[in-house]
C-alpha cells in the first residue's frame, strides 16, 4: 500500500508542468495535485484545472483570476483561484503538500522553490535558475529545514542516480572523481561561425532530440544552458568548478556519467523525455511507470562523443568564470542571460549578440557580495537594467522571421 502524496505543480502550463502532469495522471493511487500555477496560458490552466481538480490554482494577476473563478464556477469547479507572487509561496509551502514541482522558469521561480524547501517538503527542482542565482541560501536552506531535494535537470537526475545512495554531499568520501554532464550540443553544432548572425527563433527553438520550453531552448542553442548546468551541479553535489566536465552527446541517450576513483564511469541512458526524471523524482525511492518507450540500443546504434568548443560557445566559458568568481556573479549572469534571450526572441538582437551582451554586462558592473536574498535581487535588478542598457546601445535585429516571438 502506498499512501496518497498530494503534489504542487508550480509552472504547470510549461512544458515540464505539462510532462508532471501527464506522469501524475498515470498514478491516480498514488497523486492527487493540490495546487497549480500559470502564468499567461490561461485556458491550458482552465482544461487543467478540470482534469486534474485540485484545491487551488494561482494566476499572476487578478482580472485573469476573477475571470478563471467565473468560468470555474460556471463549469461546476470548487478550485479555490488566487493570484500574485505571495499566493505561488503560499501554494508552495500549504501545510497538506507533500511533494513541490518547481517548474517556473527563470528567477521567477526562485522564491516560490525556496518556500517549499522553508517548509521542509519534497522539493522536485527544474527551476535550475534557482540554484544558479542563490545557491549558496537555497543548499543552506534545504539543510537548515531538512526539505528533500531531487533534481529534475535531465543530466542532474542522472547524476543523482549515478551516485551512492544517500550521498551526503562529499565527492571525496564517496570516492568522486569527476562528473561528466552531457550535451547535445544543440542544433549549431555544426554551423558555420559567420552563419550563426542569420539564427532565427524558430531555428533556435528546433532542439535536435529535446521538446522544450522556448527560453531553454535557445539557452541549449547557446550552451549556456550547459553553463548554468554547471552552476546548478556544483552547488547540487558539492562540487568544486574543475570537477564538473562536459562532453558533447549528440544523441542525448546518457543523459550524464559519474566518474569513480578506481575508474568505474557510472551513467544513467534512456530516451530523451523528461517523463523519466520526473517519474523518477516523483516515485522515489520507488520506481514508478513514465510511459516513456524503452530504449532500443540496438536501433540507437552508435554514441559519439566530442569535447565542447569554447569558441563556438562562449557562454559555457562565462558560465565557468562566473562560478569561480563566487558572490553574485552567477545571479548577474543569468538575469543578463533572461533579457538576452527575450530580446533573441522578440526579434531585437541577433543569436549571435547573446554572449556579447553577457560579457558587457559582466564587465560593466563586476561582482557584487552575496549574503542574502536581497543581494540576489538587487544584483538580477542591477544586470537587467545594464542589459536594457547594452541593447539600446549595441544591439542589431535579428533577421525578419514569419512570426513574431515572445518569451
Ligand atoms: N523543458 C525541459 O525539458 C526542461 C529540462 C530541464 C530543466 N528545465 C527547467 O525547468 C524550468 C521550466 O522549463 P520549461 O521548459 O517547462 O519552461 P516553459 O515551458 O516556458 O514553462 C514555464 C512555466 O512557468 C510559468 N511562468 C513563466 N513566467 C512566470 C512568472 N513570471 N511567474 C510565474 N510563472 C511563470 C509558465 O506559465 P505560462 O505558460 O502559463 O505562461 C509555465 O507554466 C526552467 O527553469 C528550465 O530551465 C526544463
Amino acid at each position: 500500500m502506498t499512501s496518497l502524496r498530494n503534489v504542487v505543480v508550480l509552472g504547470a502550463t510549461g512544458s515540464i508542468g505539462v510532462s508532471t502532469l501527464d506522469v501524475i495522471a498515470r498514478h491516480p493511487d498514488r497523486f492527487r495535485v493540490l495546487a497549480l500555477t500559470a502564468h499567461r496560458q490561461i485556458d491550458r490552466l482552465f482544461d487543467q484545472i478540470i482534469a486534474f481538480v485540485p484545491r487551488f490554482a494561482v494566476v499572476d494577476e487578478a482580472p485573469a483570476a476573477r475571470q478563471l473563478a467565473e468560468r470555474l464556477e460556471r463549469a461546476g469547479s470548487a478550485t479555490v483561484v488566487m493570484h500574485g507572487a505571495k499566493s505561488l509561496e503560499a501554494v508552495a509551502a500549504h501545510a497538506d503538500a507533500d511533494t513541490v514541482m518547481a517548474a517556473i522558469v527563470g528567477i521567477a521561480g526562485l522564491r516560490p522553490a525556496l518556500a517549499a524547501v522553508t517548509a521542509g517538503k519534497q522539493v522536485l527542482l527544474a527551476n535550475k535558475e534557482a540554484l544558479v542565482t542563490a545557491g549558496p541560501l537555497f543548499m543552506e536552506a534545504v539543510r537548515r529545514c531538512g526539505a528533500t531535494l531531487i533534481p529534475i535537470d535531465s543530466e542532474h537526475n542522472a547524476i543523482f542516480q549515478s551516485l551512492p545512495a544517500g550521498y551526503g554531499g562529499d565527492l571525496e568520501a564517496a570516492g568522486v572523481r569527476r562528473i561528466l554532464l552531457t550535451a547535445s550540443g544543440g542544433p549549431f553544432r555544426e554551423w558555420p561561425l559567420e552563419k550563426l548572425a542569420d539564427v532565427t527563433p524558430e531555428q533556435a527553438c528546433a532542439h535536435p532530440n529535446w521538446v522544450m520550453g522556448r527560453k531553454i531552448s535557445v539557452d541549449s542553442a547557446t550552451m549556456m544552458n550547459k553553463g548554468l548546468e554547471i552552476i546548478e551541479a556544483s552547488w547540487l553535489f558539492n562540487a568544486a568548478e574543475h570537477r564538473i566536465e562536459v562532453v558533447i552527446h549528440p544523441e542525448s541517450v546518457i543523459h550524464s556519467l559519474v566518474e569513480y576513483v578506481d575508474g568505474s564511469v557510472i551513467a544513467q541512458l534512456g530516451n530523451p523525455d523528461m517523463r523519466t526524471p520526473i517519474a523518477h523524482a516523483l516515485g522515489f525511492p520507488q520506481r514508478i511507470d513514465a510511459g516513456v518507450s524503452y530504449l532500443d540500443l540496438v536501433k540507437t546504434g552508435r554514441l559519439n562523443f566530442l569535447a565542447p568548443d569554447e569558441r563556438r560557445f562562449p557562454c559555457l566559458r562565462l558560465a565557468r568564470e562566473a562560478l569561480r568568481a563566487g558572490g553574485c556573479a552567477s545571479a548577474l549572469l543569468n538575469a543578463a542571460n533572461e533579457v538576452a534571450v527575450a530580446a533573441f526572441l522578440n526579434l531585437q538582437m541577433r543569436f549571435d549578440q547573446i554572449p556579447q551582451l553577457l560579457e558587457g554586462v559582466l564587465a560593466s558592473i563586476g561582482n557584487m557580495p552575496l549574503r542574502d536574498l536581497a543581494d540576489v535581487f538587487e544584483a538580477d535588478a542591477r544586470a537587467r537594467q545594464s542589459a536594457t542598457r547594452w541593447l539600446s546601445q549595441h544591439a542589431t535585429s535579428g533577421p525578419a522571421a514569419p512570426s513574431r516571438l515572445t518569451a
